[in-house]
């Protein structure tokens, strides 16, 4: 943290693989901040719990992936660094209570049950006489869930990202399959197919597992929230199958027309501020004028120019502006705003009063 008042802010970028956008973004910083911010790639290393980091905003692009960083990043915003986006509250959310929230809110979203971990006798320390409160499955209480759910469905991780271990399930048969072995896709461990199988076992029945519903869509949108704007994008999402990487954007306000791109615009409104977010995209699928959201845990959001090209430099503009008013002005940071509010109310049930039952 920078002691002298005259002195530049200082924003540092974590960042993983990506390179174009964290250098577009040093570069816009820098140039709102008119000599009043100093932006650079953040360094770190084997640090002490004792010391601030030398960063005044730390903008973080890869902890999700990098516990480490994680872990740093909670002490740094104890120390005093503005830490975007929230650790505590990365380290919070999931898919579940998304989808709980959004239900709270009145928000259409697909019906979704958390499972049991399939592979719950295999943990350390874990035995039957550990779990006496779970109800263990049986074939009834199985197809409960999957009448509650339907067919096909989707089968994902409560908390994960860029569709890692996401499967669409056509009958019992086949959720069993995947539910039941290694889930997790790619290479885990190189050069080892021994161990690479073990990990993706390990990860397969270790990792919390949610049940939702398909929504057979006609339309999608993705819309990205940046410290409490929003932008809509009309999109097409990548056929993995036939091994497309990215989906396809579009600037097509009028493919939603103006009512539902409204209420598209109020959702990401609602959920975002709900939940204390400051940068973030929602998904939504979209059956008839029905905008159902599938997923807002995207506090990474793609900003890669090839993917997102017709949006790039308005998600750029956005993010640097908001960046360099928190680094300016500490009463522009969400944060600051929703510290109180946002987690309280919803630990307490209450950040939806008008859709509680
Ligand atoms: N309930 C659903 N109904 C329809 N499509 C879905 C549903 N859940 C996921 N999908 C499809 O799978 C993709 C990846 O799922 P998502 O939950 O967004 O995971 P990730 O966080 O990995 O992106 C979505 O973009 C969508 O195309
Ligand atoms: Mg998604």
């Amino acid at each position: 943290m920078n002691p002298k008042r005259s002195e530049p802010k200082v924003l540092g970028i974590l960042r993983g693989r990506e390179s174009g956008f964290p250098e577009d973004l040093i570069r816009a910083v820098e140039s709102q901040g008119r000599g009043m911010i100093r932006a650079e790639m953040a360094s770190i290393g084997a640090e002490p719990a004792e010391r601030p980091l030398p960063y005044d905003l730390i903008y973080d692009r890869i902890s999700h992936d990098y516990p480490m960083y994680h872990v740093l990043l909670r002490a740094a915003a104890a120390h005093g660094t503005y830490v975007v986006p929230n650790p505590f509250l990365t380290a919070a959310d999931d898919k579940f209570l998304g989808a709980a929230v959004a239900h709270r809110l009145g928000i259409p979203s697909p019906r979704t049950v958390v499972l049991p971990l399939s592979g719950s006798l295999m943990l350390h320390d874990i035995t039957a006489h550990s779990l006496r409160n779970l109800r263990w499955l049986d074939d009834k209480a199985w197809g409960a869930v999957f009448d509650y759910v339907g067919f096909p469905a989707w089968l994902k991780p409560c908390s994960a990202g860029g569709w890692l271990g996401v499967f669409k399930v056509h009958s019992p048969e086949e959720f069993f399959r995947i539910y039941n072995q290694a889930i997790f896709h790619g290479e885990m461990i190189k050069n080892d197919p021994a161990a690479d199988q073990a990990v993706r076992n390990w990860l397969g029945r270790t990792t919390v597992m949610i049940l939702q519903q398909d929504i057979p869509w006609e339309r999608f949108a993705r819309c990205w929230y940046i410290g409490g704007e929003v932008l809509v994008a009309r999109y097409t999402p990548p056929r993995k199958k036939d091994g497309e990487v990215y989906g396809k954007y579009q600037d097509d306000p009028g493919f939603f027309g103006p009512a539902l791109y409204e209420r598209l615009r109020r959702y990401v409104q609602q959920v975002n501020s709900v939940m204390g977010y400051e940068i973030n995209t929602a998904e939504f699928a979209i059956r008839g004028d029905e905008p159902y959201l599938i997923d807002f845990l995207n506090f990474t959001c793609d900003f890669n120019p090839k993917s997102i090209a017709p949006f790039y430099e308005r998600c750029l503009e956005l993010v640097a502006r908001y960046l360099t008013r928190c680094l300016t002005d500490p009463a522009a940071r969400l944060q600051a705003q929703n510290r109180d509010r946002a987690w309280g109310l919803l630990a307490t049930g209450q950040a939806a009063p008008s859709a509680r039952p």
